[in-house]
């Protein structure tokens, strides 16, 4: 037999095997989806987009919708890089997870440098109008603001809370839902993976925003997680989940303290599967989205060096353990 022939067979076969896609089972299992991140760096990586357009079924940008690339000098708005990703979403039918409006981090000089509440507020308003307009009808949700807490449950030192203290939430909520009033509205965060000052005031934040009227539907978080400090993790999801409002896990990796070893990523394939069934056995957590596809890509090595390998390819794409473990737990 010719090989061309024999390896028509063989992709012929596992096409009607039971290997279903972590987005396909997670599905099957009443979630809307299993999601990665894509930006200008991977879209043109097929061993990148290859795994998104088979294994998932929502992305994030990691990069390219932050307010710095969207509008660099104000009322100088750059769509270039942020419609790549939305076109190639929308061509590979994936849902979109919008990243993000109101950050502390990676926002523009200009923006820094603003004083006054009048200005600042006319500023919120005008990016999100902006961007979520342009958007519209498009973005399944938005992480409207971003990291707003400190560890210690204070109010992020931001220009946001600096000038407009609690009130640029609500200015941004307000504006996005008038922007795009189908898109689900999030307020993200991360370290909400145990007990502690940090999800307590992130839950008293959530009430007073409700009590306000604000429109707010979903709850990220983010969980960028350290091996080992997995635990909390199930417990803290139902804390959110019992706020009535959705729950999202939008930036999930579990990074591993250097050196990597056969011991740690085993306990890593386990530590992922706690975490993944954490979201299922919640019926509000509609959906996880990972922080990257392979350990080659992931923002870790680079921002947080003492640590790696905190995805579920390796650096070559090869299936790791933990790609094993989330399949199995996503699959049964
Ligand atoms: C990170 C990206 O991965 C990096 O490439 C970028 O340089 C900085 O931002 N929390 C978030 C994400 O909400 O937006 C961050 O993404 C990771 C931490």
């Amino acid at each position: 037999m010719k090989v061309s022939l024999i390896l028509a067979i063989v992709s012929l076969l596992s096409a009607f095997s039971a290997n279903a896609s972590l987005d396909s089972s997670i599905k099957a299992k009443g979630k809307l989806y299993f999601g990665n991140i894509i930006d200008g760096n991977t879209i043109n990586d097929a061993s990148v987009t290859n795994l998104l357009k088979s294994e998932f079924g929502a992305v994030t940008a990691e990069y390219s919708w932050k307010w710095p690339r969207i509008q660099p000098t104000r009322g100088v708005f750059n769509f270039q890089e942020s419609d790549l990703v939305l076109n190639w979403a929308v061509a590979n039918k994936k849902l979109i997870r919008g990243h993000t409006f109101v950050w502390h981090q990676n926002i523009p000089e200009w923006v820094n440098a603003i004083t006054d509440k009048a200005t600042l507020t006319a500023v919120i308003q005008d990016h999100i109008t902006k961007v979520a307009g342009r958007y519209k009808g498009k973005v399944y949700a938005w992480d409207v603001v971003n990291e707003v807490f400190e560890d210690n449950g204070s109010f992020r030192n931001s220009v946001f809370y600096r000038v407009l203290q609690e009130d640029f939430i609500d200015i941004a909520f307000r504006a996005a839902r008038a922007a795009d009033p189908a898109a689900k509205l999030y307020i993200n965060e991360y370290g909400l993976d145990a007990a502690g000052p940090k999800i307590d005031a992130f839950l008293a934040l959530v009430g007073r925003l409700k009590s306000r009227g604000v429109p707010i539907d979903g709850l990220g978080t983010q969980s960028h997680l350290i091996l080992g400090m997995v635990a909390g993790v199930p417990a803290q999801l139902q804390r959110l989940a019992n706020t009535g409002l959705d729950v999202a896990i939008t930036e999930l990796d579990i990074r591993i303290p250097k050196p990597v070893n056969d011991a740690k990523l085993a306990q890593q394939q386990l530590e992922y599967q706690s975490v993944i069934e954490g979201c299922l056995s919640v019926s509000k957590c509609v959906g996880i989205s990972m922080w990257g596809v392979s350990d080659r890509n992931s923002w870790i090595d680079t921002t947080i060096p003492a640590f790696s390998a905190p995805l579920l390819w390796d650096n070559t794409f090869r299936r790791k353990l933990a790609f094993t473990g989330v399949d199995a737990i996503v699959a049964n």
